[in-house]
């Protein structure tokens, strides 16, 4: 299932995300702002518990997120860049990483680096990388989380294409994917477009 956050503020953040003029500086602050308003709505289901609280005039039941267990997973690199405004939400969020990097040549994607919480089987695990384009890194990090035995599995983008959506969808149905904008197709180098370009470069300033 695909959401989109069509949410007037994330819509007008992604508009100076994707604009080439935007600094570094800002493209980072405002990746981060966007992932904490995508996490907002990717957590809208968490459970609550009563719980009492003691408030300076009285007693009252309150209500408090019900000791479910998440995990963000950034995909390195350039799912590093979402997860400081995730953490700002859910300060106490566990956090695996995946390096996996895209070969230029045959758009596969590599695996080059994994370490998960130890306990991913009582946790939910919210997959994010700002690009979904093949949907590649997408499906071979969620085969990952799978065989970690992760006990649900969302996937958090800030663009995603068409192409990537149906990849993911047909080879994972079950993981749903939240988005701030669904773009028009990739290019022939299996960039989006129209895309922000490359999410890794324009976050760690590395062209
Ligand atoms: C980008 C992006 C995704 C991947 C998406 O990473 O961050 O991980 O490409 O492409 P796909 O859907 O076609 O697999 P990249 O390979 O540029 O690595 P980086 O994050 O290290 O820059
Ligand atoms: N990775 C990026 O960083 N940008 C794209 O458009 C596609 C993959």
């Amino acid at each position: 299932m695909l959401t989109i956050v069509d949410h007037p503020l994330v819509q007008h953040k992604l508009s100076i995300i994707r604009d080439k003029h935007t600094s570094k500086k800002e493209f980072k602050e405002l990746v981060e702002e966007v992932a904490m308003l995508i996490a907002y709505e990717i957590t809208r289901d968490l459970e609550l518990v009563e719980c009492e609280v003691e408030t300076p005039l009285t007693k009252t039941i309150c209500r408090s997120l019900g000791g479910k267990k998440l995990a963000i997973i950034p995909i390195l690199r350039a799912g590093l860049g979402m997860v400081g405004g995730i953490e700002k939400l859910i300060p106490s969020v566990r956090i695996g990483h995946i390096g996996m990097y895209r070969d230029h040549d045959t758009l596969q994607p590599v695996v080059y680096y994994a370490k998960l919480p130890q306990d991913m089987a009582q946790r939910d695990a919210i997959l994010i990388d700002p690009m979904l384009a093949t949907g590649g890194s997408a499906v071979a990090a969620i085969d990952y989380l799978k065989q970690q035995g992760a006990r649900s599995i969302r996937f958090m983008s800030l663009i995603a294409a068409p192409e990537g959506v149906k990849i993911v969808s047909d080879a994972h149905p079950e993981v749903p994917i939240y988005t701030a904008a669904l773009d028009e197709k990739l290019n022939e180098l299996g960039y989006i477009l129209p895309g922000l370009g490359d999410a890794g470069d324009r976050l760690f300033g590395t062209r």
